[in-house]
């Protein structure tokens, strides 16, 4: 039994990175014995994260007043559908170099002291293991190659955040250079759509 989490942000109606992370998702869910969770951050967007989370997320699980419990319910409920996932489908347009807020909002709710990472005696450890993740990016501009290589704060970010956490394999399938005109726009999604087919071999 396979479970597949496809975590959708973009905040754009004909997203590249949605029709392409759909598209893997529901290969890989079409695989005997699995099933899809779909997050859509666009359409259930969460709250950004506010002063009671911060102290939430860093008082001891026995010590949590109810208030507290309820403040971190919508962060619980990520946790567990996040934990009972063997591979995770992300999509991330690129949004003024990053991610979308919507996604940002997630990892700043799923990243959780003693939940998702602890400090051991070597530094940070994450605690989500043994998942297989694929990150999907759309982009106006190239950004994996040549002078905006620096600028981008997309993949590489979800990577580091991901990282931390403990979900260390990640593949990037990028849709690359959609400013350019409807022609490079589907040349980029056919090219992105062959690598699904791949994977989801
Ligand atoms: C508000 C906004 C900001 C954007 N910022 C950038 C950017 O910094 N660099 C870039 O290459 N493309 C940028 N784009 C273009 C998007 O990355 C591109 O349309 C991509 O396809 C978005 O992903 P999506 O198709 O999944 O929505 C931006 C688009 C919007 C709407």
């Amino acid at each position: 039994m396979s479970q597949v989490l496809l975590i959708t942000s973009s905040p754009r109606l004909e997203s590249h990175s949605s029709r392409v992370a759909r598209t893997l998702a529901d290969k890989l869910a079409s695989h005997a014995g699995s099933n899809l969770t779909v997050r859509d951050l666009t359409r259930r967007p969460l709250q950004h994260i506010d002063d009671s989370f911060a102290a939430a997320r860093n008082t001891p699980s026995d010590l949590l007043t109810s208030t507290q419990k309820s403040v971190l319910s919508a962060s619980d409920e990520l946790l567990r559908e996040l934990f009972a996932a063997d591979t995770l489908v992300i999509a991330a347009g690129m949004i003024n170099f990053g991610i979308p807020s919507s996604l940002k909002a997630y990892i700043d709710h799923v990243v959780r002291p003693g939940v998702t990472f602890r400090y051991g005696e070597k530094g940070p450890e994450g605690m989500v293991r043994g998942k297989k993740a694929y990150i999907v990016v759309a982009r106006g501009g190239i950004y994996s190659q040549g002078p905006m290589q620096a600028y981008n704060f997309q993949d590489t970010y979800l990577k580091v955040a991901l990282g931390f956490i403990g979900i260390t394999d990640v593949e990037v399938i990028a849709v690359e250079g959609v400013a350019f005109g409807p022609e490079a726009a589907e040349k980029a999604v056919g090219a992105a759509l062959a690598r699904v087919e791949a994977v989801a071999a």
